[in-house]
């Protein structure tokens, strides 16, 4: 009787939700709302490109195993950027006469629409040019890297290299992460790449997508301790009117063994960026260790800015302990903008807004004071994928801790001082943290100043991935967590006074979308 009423909860999946303990699945750390390949290695998000009403996501993939090698394009398509289809892989590495292997690494991708590069049939409008790095290695050295376009007349079914590749050759190994975009004004196509030990990036223009010419180069400003890599150029309206263009860079983290990535603003005439500023302090894009290699879609409907970043470090990238089947995932895309504050120009990364539509709400509350001193306060619900909003009132309170993905023996922390006004997300005891030593060892800290005494937080959770989001996207953090004990439980404390949690509403994202 009792066995059997047992099954027939667990049947109707009807466990109250505060007794629901989350069974540890067998692939616990592959995230449900996040993208993470259907198998095999993953890193940078390559070729974000929308055409006919379809969002294509290329990623640098390793078809053959879990780790990085064979570095190939995969593919998946989207609708809405939350559900994906997977696709075959769109661009694999090749053997060439001389011996060396070239492997496709990252790059960009653009619509053709009309026909610029001459590759299509005559008024074809949909065509697709994808363009990457040609890395050239032999026997483990590498020979070269350069500019390379392959071109696809079915949506990016089926590529076929140009035969006139490379494009842009200019003899060096540290060349690479081509983004093209069209500028309209001069009517004609830029590529942004990397020289990456030179921390510059050079830019080129083409009226055929074929034939590159350069134009200028730009950089060695603000975070110069690692390689340059995967630019991203683009423009942003100004609140108010005007424009800035944005340059992005893979690069510089404020923790110094880490790699991160950082943002100028300034302007670009069509021929050299300019920045705003001289950027001694460098600028940086999200305060966690794990966001990394993000670029931004080209043609994206509406003239949204949609950034898609890999949730990793190299560091230990290659050692995160989601198993043999799989490794890596993606951000949550996150929309860009400007903000004006009384401190001048943000900016802004809210999470995609359709991310608002999906699951349903678990927990939803007003006016919960938090006493010092006093037992902590646990939300109703426990899970390790969702989506939680909350508005902190430290009022006295002199430190503000919410701790995520709880069980006895682990969380991973998310503290806000007070008076300093600083964030801090620590993943010391999220679990499983000893596969690398610099997986923990250090936090992360972000300076997060209160607004109007409140503190808005936003939280992704999805269980290997937490993105946090502080006063509506004006700070960003991101971590990969591992947890081992499975509780999922969510709890706050307030210290050295008390605090008030003004709202708070959290939507369970655990069921798995459908295509
Ligand atoms: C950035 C990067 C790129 C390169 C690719 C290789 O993560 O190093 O510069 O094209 O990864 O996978």
């Amino acid at each position: 009787m009792k066995i059997r009423y047992l099954l027939l909860l667990s049947a109707l999946g009807s466990l109250p939700a505060r007794a629901q303990t989350a069974a540890p699945a067998a692939d616990p750390y592959r995230p449900v709302y996040h993208f993470a390949p259907p198998r095999n290695w993953l890193n940078d998000a390559n070729g974000l490109v929308f055409s006919n009403g379809v969002y294509h996501l290329f990623y640098q993939h390793n078809p053959l195993s879990a780790a990085p090698g064979h570095l190939a394009w995969g593919h998946a398509t989207s609708p809405d950027l939350l559900r994906w289809t997977n696709l075959p892989v769109a661009l694999s590495e090749y053997r060439n006469p001389d011996g060396s292997n070239t492997m496709i690494f990252s790059g960009s991708a653009v619509v053709d629409a009309n026909n610029d590069s001459g590759l299509f049939a005559p008024g074809q409008t949909d065509g697709l040019v994808a363009f990457y790095t040609g890395h050239v290695e032999k026997n483990g050295a590498t020979l070269a890297q350069h500019q390379n376009l392959a071109f696809s007349p079915d949506q990016g079914l089926s590529w076929t290299r140009y035969a006139g590749n490379p494009v842009l050759d200019i003899g060096s190994k540290e060349f690479r992460d081509p983004k093209v975009f069209w500028y309209a004004p001069q009517r004609k196509w830029v590529m942004a790449c990397v020289k990456a030990d030179r921390q510059q990036i050079y830019l080129y223009q083409s009226a055929n997508l074929r034939d590159w010419q350069f134009m200028s180069r730009w950089g060695r400003a603000g975070d110069t301790v690692k390689e340059w890599e995967c630019p991203d150029l683009f423009e942003l309206p100004v609140p108010g009117g005007g424009t800035k263009w944005m340059l992005l860079i893979s690069s510089g983290n404020p923790t110094e063994q880490f790699r991160g990535q950082q943002y100028f603003l300034g302007q670009f005439d069509g021929q050299q960026f300019t920045p705003d500023q001289p950027y001694e302090e460098p600028a940086y894009l999200d305060f966690g260790k794990d966001y990394f290699a993000a670029v931004t879609f080209n043609n994206a409907p509406a003239n949204r800015r949609l950034l898609v970043g890999w949730t990793n470090d190299w560091a230990y990238a290659r050692d995160i302990p989601t198993g043999d089947a799989w490794r890596g995932s993606f951000a949550v895309p996150r929309e860009l903008s400007l903000r004006a504050t009384a401190a001048g120009l943000v900016l802004v990364q809210q999470p995609l807004a359709e991310l608002g539509t999906l699951g349903k709400e678990a927990v939803s509350l007003k006016n919960q004071s938090l006493k010092a001193g006093a037992a902590d306060y646990e939300l109703p619900f426990r899970g390790e994928s969702y989506d939680l909003e909350l508005t902190l009132e430290p009022g006295k309170a002199q430190t503000l801790t919410l701790n995520l993905l709880q069980s006895e023996a682990e969380r991973t922390t998310l503290r806000y001082d007070v008076a300093r006004q600083l964030l801090t997300l620590d993943r010391r005891e999220s679990g499983r943290v000893d596969f690398h030593p610099l997986f923990a060892l250090t936090t992360e800290t972000a300076r997060v100043p209160l607004q109007n005494g409140q503190l808005r937080l936003r939280l992704l959770v999805d269980k290997s991935v937490v993105e946090v989001f502080a006063q509506d996207g004006e700070t960003t953090l991101t971590d990969l967590v591992f947890p081992r004990q499975h509780q999922g439980r969510i709890t706050l404390q307030a210290a050295g006074g008390p605090a008030r949690i003004a709202r708070l509403s959290l939507r369970d994202l655990s069921q798995p979308l459908a295509p």
